[in-house]
């Protein structure tokens, strides 16, 4: 199904074409094929070229560490990302080793996961990123150290037909995609005056 951008301006297909479907088919995510998200992230940009990010990774080959994933997410997540060919928690290394905060780490880490997921479009793979997930369950189910921050967990996986998904999802995964216009999020001169990009 083509959720394709209705865009202001043309923008890149690979953008526009991104979404985050809720419903997948069950097929695993091969391990070659991961590699070559994860080597999209590894070339993120970042501050001071540190690359805080850390990912957590369990196809749905390796079922059992797939279900230790899916264990820590929400209920409303669980039921519908159960069905993904694999499952990303990201984190970031949030302070240094003698415990200096680094503000720019969660920043550096959705730099990076944005590039995961449009190497996955790319790949014709879809992703839908999850901030409800029970963090402290991550941080305790997989050793994640104190100095590392759980962000999201991130569904990855070939997409099925709407029709698939419980009545609540199958609404969401068919209404209209919406955006702010660029008035509301871009300004120029003083804070709320819409830049003028006519
Ligand atoms: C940080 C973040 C957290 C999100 N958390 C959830 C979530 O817990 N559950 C869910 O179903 N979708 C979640 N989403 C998906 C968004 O709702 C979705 O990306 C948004 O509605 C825009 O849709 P699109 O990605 O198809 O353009 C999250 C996305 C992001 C980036």
């Amino acid at each position: 199904m083509s959720r394709k951008a209705e865009t202001s301006t043309p923008i890149n297909d690979v953008l526009a074409n991104r979404w985050s479907p809720r419903a997948y088919n069950g097929e695993a995510v091969d391990a070659a094929t991961l590699a070559k998200l994860f080597e999209a992230a590894r070339w993120a940009a970042s501050g001071f070229n540190r690359q805080p990010w850390r990912y957590l990774v369990a196809s749905r080959n390796e079922k059992a560490e797939f279900d230790r994933i899916v264990a820590c997410l929400g209920e409303f997540n669980q039921v519908w990302a159960k069905n993904a060919g694999a499952l990303v928690i990201v984190t970031t290394l949030s302070s240094d080793e003698d415990g200096k905060p680094k503000p720019m780490a969660k920043y550096n880490a959705g730099l990076a996961t944005a590039q995961l997921v449009l190497e996955a479009h790319a790949n014709g793979l879809h992703c839908r990123q999850m901030g409800g997930i029970n963090r402290d369950a991550i941080r305790a189910e997989f050793n994640v150290p104190e100095n590392a921050d759980v962000i999201v967990c991130i569904a990855i996986g070939y997409a099925a037909p709407a029709e698939t998904l419980s009545e609540r999802n199958y609404e969401k995964e068919i209404a209209p995609r919406v955006r702010k216009p660029l008035s509301e999020i871009v300004f120029s001169g003083d804070w709320g005056k819409a830049a003028d990009l006519s």
